[in-house]
């Protein structure tokens, strides 16, 4: 191949991995990977700049917004940086850098050392210290406006307080933009896999990508929570600040504004100690409550920063140095098969227990079948371990030169291990099932669900107690747990006048939880929490829901049409209907929530509220609008249709509404406007302004 083919096919690849890791939050590759191809299409670049173009994903940086929220055009690009991997590379970044500066090579230069956070690299604007906008990198020119998901993060300042800055010396500027990266936490992506886990729902690869899919969603809520958190890395476009030198007065200033800055950041002079931070960190990176995936090196003078300016990709004064996953080697005892509730059968590798990424791994998923086929792992085998997202254990392959000779391919089993029945492969289905309606392992995983906390939070009935209610033949599904023979029970070892009574009274209590526990408890294939909560608020009542028909159910937000192909499915089924008839009988609530009792008069309007009002706190104006059906955005824009203005309104906002000719109401009328969905009177004092 040559070297024009390559670059063509190398610039394909990188366009392919793009799309997957920013407009998908699905990255195929390692992130190791990815970056070497594109060094590889730089190296070819540099070594035949006939090849160069300017649309080459070299000079790109992320990939498109999409359709689904409205676009922000940066005020100034939001740059990627270059990445470095070995010191040398890092030594010679830094010899640039001096002989960009008219420096001897080796000159003290003036660095800020910080730490590289795996997160989503956020640009929020805050006109006279009010959070009006927040924007994701997008391609790097222009992002998507995630400014409502964005509130939702508590860390992050709404409005900052003019009050506490005076005490401190310090104004509001008029214009701030922050830029960094928001994150979620270690513990916060565990609780998250936890939940899924336990509702058998798909887990979350990695912190990084669960980030990404939680300011996605169109409904905040579902942001709200998710505990994100952020760190502010660095300055946009200031207006009203005060004069800055360097970048480390930048995150002092950040911080005393309140903004979340890194703790761990360092000012160090040489290149040396550069080198020292780093070994520190690769050390101690699972320390954190957060990922890293390396450090990032700034000249810490602004003035040098301007002389050494950017390519059309990176800054020259910034360099990012990369570290590598932890792999270990371990050897795989054995391969086993679970069965859960939805009789999936889930292979699994026993692992001689080893340490990685700061905590032993004995267990790790091999997803299915065709997973143990492609990664060829064996019983006896030594393999890669690795943690998916630093948390999550993955098995990588064996390590072929370890092989013992004649190890035999493992075989997956041909009959469940709990029944005995032989296992079933759908057609076009990567999974393989337990069909028996009766297998004990299923049914064990169903009751034990059924019960658990994210269901119908039943205490006392947990996996032992289902376990021996199903060996002896007191319960054979979820709804004869409201049917038990107690005297039989009482039989029973272990089981007190006492424990039988909190068990009883623990029973009962669940027949009230809300429709949306229920559905949940069911245990539907697909359909997790967000799902059962859509169902239970749109349908009122569990009768309507089991004669709802497959595009009703897709019809409702959070049910797309694999979710309610599987929910009718289970509910038209006999199994189905008679499970729902002992609950109908054992007196459950099957009642859903009440829709909301306002007029949505407000459908279709966007509606703007800068200053403050009388009668409404920030959140509760916000909440007004949107209970009523309308739209709250944080800033002025061609869609806006009214601008409500309170006491001190932000300038920007009553400038860009006047620029557009777009109607401004005081809060009288937009009292009116919240009854009736009208709005008559302009402001005749800020029109003839
Ligand atoms: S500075 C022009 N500082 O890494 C410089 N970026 O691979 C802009 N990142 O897009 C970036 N931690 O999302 C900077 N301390 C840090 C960072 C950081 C993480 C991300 C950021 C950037 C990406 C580039």
């Amino acid at each position: 191949m040559d070297a024009a083919d390559r670059v063509s096919e190398l610039r394909a690849l990188i366009a392919h991995h793009n799309a997957r890791y920013h407009e998908d939050d699905a990255p195929e590759i390692p992130d190791a990977d990815y970056d070497q191809l594109v060094r590889e299409l730089l190296r070819f670049e540099q070594d035949h700049p006939e090849l160069a173009t300017s649309d080459s994903p070299s000079m790109m940086v992320g990939g498109a917004p999409s359709a689904t929220f409205a676009t922000v055009v940066h005020t100034s690009p939001m740059m990627s940086l270059d990445n470095s991997f070995e010191e040398a590379e890092l030594r010679s970044w830094a010899a640039r850098v001096a002989k960009g500066l008219d420096l001897e090579d080796g000159a003290a230069i003036g660095y800020v050392c910080e730490l590289k956070i795996d997160g989503i690299a956020l640009s929020m604007r805050y006109d006279d210290g009010v959070l009006v906008q927040a924007a994701t990198r997008g391609d790097g020119r222009a992002g998507e406006d995630i400014t409502a998901n964005i509130r939702t993060v508590d860390i992050i300042p709404k409005r900052l307080d003019d009050q506490l800055l005076a005490d401190k010396g310090l104004s509001v500027p008029e214009i701030l933009e922050v830029r960094g990266e928001v994150y979620m936490p270690l513990d916060e992506f565990v609780r998250l896999n936890a939940g899924q886990q336990e509702a058998g729902l798909a887990l979350y690869a990695n912190p990084r990508n669960t980030t990404a899919g939680s300011l996605r969603q169109k409904d905040s809520t579902v942001t709200a929570s998710r505990n994100l958190a952020f760190w502010s890395y660095q300055l946009g476009q200031v207006i009203g600040g005060p004069s800055l030198d360097a970048h480390s007065q930048s995150l002092d200033w950040l911080e005393q504004l309140g903004f979340p800055v890194n703790p761990e950041r360092r000012k160090v002079s040489t290149i040396d100690e550069v080198i020292t931070f780093i070994n520190y960190w690769q050390d101690h990176r699972h320390d954190l409550n957060y990922e890293i995936d390396g450090a990032v090196i700034k000249v810490d003078s602004l003035a040098a920063q301007r002389t050494l300016g950017s390519t059309a990709r990176a800054p020259r004064w910034a360099m990012a140095f990369k570290l590598p996953p932890e792999e270990k080697m371990t050897l795989l005892r054995s391969i086993e098969v679970s069965v859960g509730r939805t009789g999936r059968a889930t292979p699994f590798a026993v692992l001689e227990p080893v340490v990685v990424a700061g905590s032993t791994v004995e267990m790790a998923t091999l997803h299915n079948q065709d997973m143990v086929k492609l990664k060829d792992v064996r019983p006896g085998d030594t393999v890669v371990v690795r943690k998916a997202g630093d948390v999550i254990p993955e098995v990588l392959g064996p390590v072929l030169s370890e092989r013992p000779e004649g190890l035999p391919e493992w075989e997956f089993p041909t009959d469940c291990p709990t029944c005995g029945e032989p296992f079933e492969r759908p057609e076009g289905e990567a999974n393989t099932f337990c069909v028996n309606p009766v297998c004990p392992a299923r049914r064990h995983s169903q009751i034990s669900y059924f019960a658990g906390r994210s269901a119908m939070d039943i205490e006392g009935m947990g996996e032992s107690r289902v376990a021996l209610f199903l060996d002896e033949g007191l319960i054979a599904d979820s709804g004869d747990l409201y049917f038990i023979d107690w005297d039989k029970v009482a039989q029973l070892e272990g089981f007190g006048q006492t424990s039988i009574d909190n068990l009883r009274a623990a029973i009962e209590a669940s027949k009230s939880r809300p429709l949306t526990n229920l559905l949940i408890g069911l245990g539907i294939p697909h359909l997790g929490p967000s799902g059962a909560e859509g169902l239970a608020n749109a349908f009122g009542h569990l009768d309507p829901i089991m004669e709802a028909s497959v595009d009703e159910m897709a019809a409702v937000d959070g049910v797309g049409p694999v979710i309610a192909a599987s929910t009718v499915s289970f509910l038209s089924s006999e199994k189905g209907r008679a499970l729902m008839d002992k609950f109908r009988h054992a007196g459950l609530n099957l009642q859903g929530p009440k829709r909301s009792e306002l007029d949505q008069v407000l459908q279709g309007l966007s509606i703007v509220v800068t200053g403050g009002l009388e009668g409404y706190s920030r959140d509760s104006v916000g909440e007004a609008i949107k209970a009523r059906g309308g739209k709250n955005p944080g800033s002025v824009s061609k869609k806006t249709t009214v601008v409500v203005v309170g006491s001190e309104p932000g300038a920007s906002k009553v400038t860009k509404a006047e620029a557009l000719g777009i109607p401004m109401i005081n809060e009288e009328a937009f009292n009116r406007l919240l009854q009736t969905g009208e709005f008559a009177e302009a402001i005749p004092e800020l029109k003839d302004e």
